[in-house]
């Protein structure tokens, strides 16, 4: 791998992020890709996210264990190895100084010669940014709770577009986040073709009922916050289930609550409509928010990030 790297110089602005495109660190406004490159022509792209709170990766191998089965499903060929790739993100982060960080790893189709449209002709690259933490929600919706709607669009069936590799095919996701804005929720929940609740846009969700906490198994990504309150679930002895969840059952759950890599796991106190938990959080998704950040802050799965790297 070729690594030629700007120099760090007070000269440049680097609080809004680092980037790293196909062998080259910049900061992040200086980072493009080409009209004419597949991942923006044909959204081929896959791609993974990992946080940095405090100083410290979450994760970071899972991550980047995850990133590659993504890139191998959808047969994309780039030239980092792992160690190379894990060299990278702690450089663009300690490049950025970011101590919170949301730090992303996209794989791109890139070009093929002109006149040749076979995407094994391309020659595909990796791309990294580091850039200041963001949530999925301001902080006011972690404490009021998140207003969920079922949406009318199904999610794109597993059997098209694979979900368990993390991709760039955002069209169901992206109209189903308008359609829920119009009827005044924060976010849309995706059913599959037989009714079946999958995920939504950015996120996994979890239902609450009687205690017993469930999530689906079925055309979904298998996300790392998801894994992660699987187990912390195991530790806190509440019992959970992978299994289909139907419409009926998120419409009558106790509780929801949704997790993701962008805020970990964040309560709903609305579904369609109908108030849960006199319009806020519930007690089992507070207790798994409070204890996933607890332990994420006592260094449970963390990895220090080398602000040397630079
Ligand atoms: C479609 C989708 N589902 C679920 C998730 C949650 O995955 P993780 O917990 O690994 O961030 C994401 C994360 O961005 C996602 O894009």
């Amino acid at each position: 791998m070729s690594m030629m790297s700007s120099t760090k110089t007070d000269a440049i602005d680097w609080s809004k992020g680092a980037a790293y495109v196909n062998g080259a660190f910049m900061p992040i406004s200086e980072a493009r890709v080409p009209l004419t490159d597949w991942a923006y022509r044909r959204s081929d792209v896959v791609y993974d996210v990992v946080s940095v709170w405090d100083g410290q990766f979450f994760r970071l191998d899972d991550h980047i264990a995850r990133f590659r089965r993504s890139i191998k499903r959808y047969r994309f060929t780039p030239q980092e190895t792992d160690a190379e790739l894990r060299q990278i993100l702690h450089r663009i982060v300690a490049m950025s100084g970011l101590r919170s960080a949301y730090v992303a790893m996209d794989c791109l189709r890139g070009q093929a010669a002109l006149g040749i449209r076979v995407p094994s002709k391309a020659k595909n690259y990796i791309a990294c940014y580091a850039a200041p933490f963001t949530s999925l929600v301001p902080e006011e919706h972690l404490q009021r709770g998140l207003k969920l709607a079922i949406s009318t669009i199904p999610r794109i069936p597993h059997e098209c577009v694979d979900a368990t590799a993390k991709n760039f095919h955002w069209g169901d996701m992206n109209m189903a986040m308008f359609e829920a804005e119009e009827t005044g929720a924060d976010f849309p929940l995706l059913l599959d073709f037989k009714g079946n609740l999958t995920e939504g846009p950015g996120f996994n969700v979890f239902i609450v009922r009687d205690g017993v906490v469930a999530t689906p198994d079925y055309n979904m990504l298998e996300g790392i916050s998801r894994q992660t309150v699987i187990e912390l679930c195991a530790e806190l002895g509440i019992d959970v289930q992978v299994r289909p969840i139907s419409a009926a059952e998120v419409r009558d759950a106790d509780e929801i609550f949704i997790t993701s890599t962008a805020g970990g796991v964040i309560g709903a106190s609305q579904i369609d409509g109908r108030i849960m938990n006199n319009d806020r959080p519930g007690p089992v998704s507070s207790e798994l928010r409070e204890t996933y950040w607890e332990k994420r802050k006592s260094g449970w799965h963390t990895e220090p990030v080398n602000y040397d790297a630079v």
